[in-house]
């Protein structure tokens, strides 16, 4: 399996762009199921995740041709063969989920396995459930699967997630696009991801106002079309090389983002004393002086986002003094903690607290990737860490990171991809 080598202690500097979001590429591919045509999108990250999201559609019965030169996806729907969604995909990626939404607008049935745990804790998919069988759905467990039936179609409902879920109301949205009236969706997420799925559903035709807010409303259309849409850049990639650029303290540019959806992290980086200046769609961040230790809360967007907690902690475990971190939305999202520790950071953890004291120097050890952020988090303290790193179990960041080692590569880092060991 490969592994990165990574010596660390230079110091980042240059332009880096940023990809297409794969958190919200994952569901605009689902729902290219819901128009009979041919769907064009680009910007579409080549990842891991997305080619597992391609065999998804590609299972129910779209022809797909990915351009990874030109990140452009074409898929070409004529009829959807079949609404079964079996375990060997969802297992691989929890967001073959996102199936069960269009299945039943289109359809009005889906069995779909149930996804089992996972490395960041329980994640149960019972606010998707509860919000089908609230649009009227019949929903059974049988043998690990759940079958969905809505014979006359979902209706028209109004529905309160007991907890903000991006995951539910991406699927809830995508379920109602076709219910005969007006679909009332409150406690949504925020997300710039589900604000995206949102915005190329309207421009397929659907009828949805809300997207950004707490209240979605979708109003049913008989037919959506299919379009072309490009995916929004990818903000948790955007915060993942600042961070880069902070943690070696550097000057790295981050070219094609939306700074906005990385504010709580820009208010961070700006608190902890490093310097950043913010342009239409560019993010510069720069060594500071005086570094201070932070606190963040990891909560829905436009809180601080949970898949930036790892890659800041690594930070943190740099910055002179005290910080302090508090998850609240996975269970079990600290798995690298034990692996930085391992190279030299001083971190306790109290429950879903994390208290960091910042060391002089990270140092090189064999480590390993746990999920795609805690691997992004180790990269981040190799690139800092005195002597050289061996990270395996890449693969966990080839899920969510396009071109990882070749984008820090040309803003100088010291990395290399081999091949090669037992693990
Ligand atoms: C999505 C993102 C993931 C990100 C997360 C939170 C994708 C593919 N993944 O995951 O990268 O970390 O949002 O921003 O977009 N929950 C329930 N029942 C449910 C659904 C969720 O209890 O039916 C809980 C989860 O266990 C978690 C919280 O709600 O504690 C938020 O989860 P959710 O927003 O649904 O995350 P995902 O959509 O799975």
């Amino acid at each position: 399996m490969d592994y990165y080598v990574i010596k660390g202690g230079k110091k980042l500097k240059g332009e880096v762009e940023i990809s297409g979001a794969k958190n919200a590429a994952l569901p605009i591919i689902v729902a290219s199921l819901l128009a009979d045509g041919e769907t064009v999108l680009k910007n579409v990250p080549d990842l891991m995740d997305i080619r597992t999201m391609i065999r998804v559609i590609e299972y129910l019965g779209a022809e797909t041709e990915f351009d990874i030169e030109k990140n452009t996806l074409r898929i070409r729907v004529n009829s959807i063969k079949n609404s079964e969604m079996p375990y060997e995909l969802v297992k691989t990626m929890r967001a073959s989920y996102y199936v069960m939404g269009p299945l039943l607008a289109r359809l009005g049935e889906a069995d779909v396995s149930l996804p089992g745990g996972c490395a960041i804790g329980e994640r149960p998919v019972d606010i998707h459930l509860a919000g089908f069988e609230a649009m009227g759905a019949e929903i059974r467990l049988e043998h690990g699967y759940i079958k969905a039936r809505a014979k006359d179609g979902l209706k028209p409902a109004t529905f309160v997630m007991r907890q903000v879920s991006v995951g539910a109301t991406a699927n809830l949205m995508m379920g109602a696009v076709f219910s005969k009236g007006k679909t009332i969706l409150e406690n949504c997420a925020m997300e710039p991801d589900v604000v995206d799925l949102g915005n190329f559903l309207n421009k397929m035709g659907a009828k949805i106002t809300g997207l950004g807010t707490e209240r979605i409303v979708i109003e049913g259309v008989k037919k959506l079309k299919a379009i072309t849409y490009s995916v929004i850049p990818d903000r948790i990639e955007t915060g993942t090389y600042l961070l880069a650029g902070a943690i070696t303290r550097g000057d790295v540019t981050v070219k094609n983002c939306i700074p906005e959806h990385v504010g709580a992290l820009i208010d961070t980086l700006k608190y902890a004393g490093f310097n950043l200046d913010v342009k239409k769609d560019s993010i510069r961040v720069s060594n500071g002086k005086n570094l201070r230790g932070f606190m963040i809360k990891t909560l829905p967007y436009p809180g601080f986002p949970t898949d930036l907690q790892a890659p800041l902690m690594s930070l943190a475990a740099t910055i002179p003094g005290i910080s302090v971190i508090i998850e609240t939305i996975f269970e079990n999202r600290y798995t690298h903690v034990g692996e930085l520790r391992r190279m030299g950071a001083d971190i306790t953890l109290e429950g879903n607290i994390a208290i960091v004291k910042g060391v002089k120097d990270l140092m090189s050890a064999p480590v390993m990737m746990s999920d795609l952020r805690a691997g992004a988090a180790l990269v981040l303290a190799a690139l800092a860490a005195q002597g050289k790193t061996e990270i395996r179990r890449i693969y966990h960041s080839d899920r969510g990171y396009e071109k990882l080692s070749e984008k820090l590569l040309s803003l100088g880092a010291d990395i290399k991809r081999e091949k090669g060991g037992t693990f």
